[in-house]
Formats: structure tokens, sequence, C-alpha cells
């Protein structure tokens, strides 16, 4: 059992280095499955999430190693094409490797995903894209069985903007015949990065970033080197953290044209961010007014960065309404909030917050990443200890959570042991 022991520390003060994104890099390496050959990339977080996916790809028959920040794989000429219910049922992302095996071998067998926390999450706009490009699907005992003997360019329109559809898609069209059109494709910067590795590799792609991606369909593909892009999430993280504590901080290496919507969400909170040679800046003074958030695809406000949001919500002056549009019952978190002296209510997927003078720490439990990373943001605003309970679910996407927060002068410390 992994806690992370939280006290008050007055304002934040110092610089952190802002990692790899981790919903990057973990489709960077299932793109790794296109090409024979030795592939590196740079800037690549220690996280739970990509020691699951790097054990993904070793069970497919790859290499991986990871020292440091850089992670070299090696992709043989033969691979075995499964995805195994073990490692899919570890980390649901796995799912994105289905498209590049069925353009790259022509076959797939991958474990359904099951649900998680924060509702069921269907792949249905997956399968559809992949079987108008030309791939066949049978489920059987909790596998999916993928064949394509040749994928065809067309036209895909998806239903909503879903990231993981969107990087199946463009994963299986850029070794099909011809030209793929993806409208209402997913528009996160995780995608550009992604693009712009494939067409590293010798892809043809354009429009990446924007809601309309072409995609002219290449024979082979090869190896590259490529350094993944900052995590906006880790960076909303600090800037949260900040928020609630005060003080003033920098994170190097992150992107504030990544972050638009958000930064001009804390400015609404009185947190003040700018663009800085080294990355962003950022200050908090007194206590934060409140504002309502609305979760949308990108560039909206990430569904990602509502924990954190909710946290800051909760000691600001006044009463904001959160809408959850991305994924039902995300919600869970909430509870352990209230706990903390937190009041919140939830209906359906809206949250009204209505701000507390302060918080009291209590012992808490991390019920997915981004929650976890939240309660520990709302213990450096509240009174006395707060102990966060299965903070392993915060590994699988912070790179030293913990080291970062204690370099920016915050209380904060990890116990490990039974119970
Ligand atoms: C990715 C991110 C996750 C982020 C989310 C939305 C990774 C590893 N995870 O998840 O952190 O919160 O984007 O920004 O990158 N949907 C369907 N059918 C489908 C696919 C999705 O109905 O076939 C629905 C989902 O249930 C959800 C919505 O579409 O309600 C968005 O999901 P999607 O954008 O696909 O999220 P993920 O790629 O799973």
């Amino acid at each position: 059992m992994q806690r992370i022991v939280v006290h008050p520390n007055g304002p934040l003060d110092g610089r952190v280095r802002i990692s790899g994104a981790k919903n990057s890099v973990l489709k960077l390496m299932a793109a790794t499955v296109l090409a024979e050959g030795t592939f590196v990339l740079r800037n690549v977080p220690a996280l739970d999430d990509v020691r699951a996916m790097a054990d993904l790809l070793r069970s497919m028959g790859l290499t991986v190693d990871h020292s440091g920040e850089t992670l070299t794989v090696v992709r043989p000429a033969e691979i075995d094409p499964v995805a195994p219910y073990e490692l899919v049922e570890r980390m649901r992302a796995s799912i994105v490797v289905l498209g590049p095996l069925l353009a790259r071998l022509g076959q797939a067998r991958v474990a359904l995903p099951g649900g998680d926390d924060f509702g069921p999450r269907p792949i249905d706009m997956h399968l559809q894209s992949l079987e108008r490009l030309g791939a066949t699907f049978t489920t059987a005992h909790g596998y999916i069985e993928g064949r394509a003997d040749h994928l065809v360019g067309t036209r895909l329109f998806l239903d909503f903007p879903s990231v993981g559809a969107t990087e199946n898609a463009l994963m299986a069209a850029v070794l099909a015949k011809g030209e793929t059109v993806i409208e209402n494709a997913a528009r996160e910067p995780e995608i550009a990065d992604l693009a712009a590795f494939l067409n590293r590799m010798g892809a043809s792609i354009l429009g990446a970033g924007s809601p309309t991606i072409t995609i002219e369909g290449v024979d082979e593909l090869s190896p590259v080197e490529h350094e993944v892009i900052p995590d906006r999430i880790e960076a909303a993280t600090f800037l949260a953290a900040l928020g609630v504590a005060g003080g003033e901080i920098v994170l190097e290496g992150a992107r504030p044209d990544h972050m638009d919507m958000l930064m001009q969400k804390l400015g609404d909170m009185g947190v003040r961010t700018s663009s800085h040679p080294d990355g962003v800046w950022g200050m908090a003074r007194g206590r934060l007014g409140s504002t309502d958030v609305s979760t949308l695809p990108y560039p909206g406000v990430a569904t990602d960065y509502k924990p954190l949001l909710v946290s800051m919500l909760s000691v600001a002056d006044g009463v904001g309404i959160v809408a959850e549009n991305i994924f039902s019952g995300r919600f869970r978190y909430v509870d352990e909030l209230v706990r903390m002296g937190a009041d919140i209510r939830t209906e359906d997927h809206y949250a009204i917050v209505r701000g507390v003078e302060k918080l009291s720490g209590a012992p808490v439990r991390a019920h997915d990443i981004r929650a976890g990373a939240a309660l520990v943001v709302a213990g450096l605003g509240a009174e006395g200890e707060t102990v966060v309970a299965d903070a392993h679910h915060i590994d699988r996407g912070y790179d030293r959570f913990v080291e970062k927060l204690q370099a920016l002068g915050a209380e904060v410390e990890r116990q490990s042991g039974e119970g």
C-alpha cells in the first residue's frame, strides 16, 4: 500500500521540470509496431503506464529498454499480434495497438478492455473506423479478433472526436492504400505529436491538430528518434497546487500553447500565468475566486484537469458549477473531498462546488490518476494532515510527483507499507 502524506506548508516557490506526456508516449510506443528496427524516444517519463505498455510490447516480441528518460524499442521482423487480458486490464489504453497491428500484420487479437472508475468506455468508434478501412472483427472469449487482408483509404466521420479512435484510425491509415480523411478528429496536442512521429517515419499526414486529418497511405515506414511533448496535465497539476497553496513557480519545459484554455480558467480564478523563456510561469496570492467549468474535447477544458479544478474550487470564494461532458460518472473523488470538509453536490454530470474557507486534512483514497493527484493538491490547502491511500494510482501518470512537490517547498512524503 502506497500513501502520500501531505501537510500544509505555506506558499510554493521554485522550479520544476515537466516530464514527457503520458498520453503521447503510450501511443508512440504502440506505433513502433509499424516498422522494423530500432526506435529511440526521448523525454519519456518513468510511469507505471509506460511500464505497462513496455510489457505489452515485450509480450508481442519487441525489446524495450527504458534508461533515464530514453526509451529504446527494437521491433524485430516477426512479432506476435496478441494483447493479452492481464496487460489490457492493467492499462486500457493498450487498445491503441489494434490499428497498427492490423495495418502492419493484417491481424490482431486484443483483449476487450473493461470499464474503469469513470464509467464504461466503449470502443465502438475504434472498431467502426477500422472496419471502414477494411478490417473485420469477431469477438469471442473476451477477445477481439481482427483481420485485414489489405486496408483501403476512405472517409471517416467520427461521431465524437475520440482521442483513442482518432489514434487507432491514424495508425491504420498510414499504411492503407490511397487517401483517408478523418473528419471530426480529436485535436489534442498528443494527436499532433503522434502524427509528427508517424510523418518522421515516412507517413504522409496533413492536418493533425485540426478536425480534418488527411492521410495518404505509404507502402513502408522506418524507425526514428523522437522527443515526446511535455505533459500538459502534469503542468496543470502543479498550477492547481499553486492555486491552492499560493506562491510563485516556473514549470520548465511546459508548453503554454497547449494550455490556453486552462490558463484562461486559472486567470478567472485569480492564478496568474504567462509564458516564460523556460516554459510557464505562475503566481497566486490570497484566496481563489470561483468560476464555472465545462469539460470539452481539446481545445476546451480537458476532463483530466477537472478533479484538479474541483480541488481548487473547494476552497475558492463563491460557487462554481462543473459540467462533465466527456465521461459519465467521473465524480467519485468528490466523496473524498467532502470527507475533507468540501461543500460539493453532484447530480448527473454536474457538480456544484461551494467554496469553503479551509478544508480539513483527513484520510482519503485515490480512485484514479488525476483524482489522486487532486486529493494531494487539496491537502496542500487543508488544515492538518491529509493521507492519500492507494497512491499507486498516481504513479500510473506522474513521474516523481512527491519529489517535484517537495522541490517547490511542499511538505509531502510517501509512505509504503501494509494495509
Ligand atoms: C484519452 C486519454 C484520457 C482523456 C481522454 C479525453 C489516453 C491514454 N487517455 O482517453 O486521459 O481523459 O482521452 O481527453 O490518452 N467513446 C465512445 N466510443 C469509442 C471511443 C470513445 O463512446 O469508441 C467515448 C468515451 O466513452 C468517452 C468519450 O468518447 O465518453 C471520449 O473518449 P476518448 O476521447 O476516446 O478517450 P480515450 O482515448 O479513452
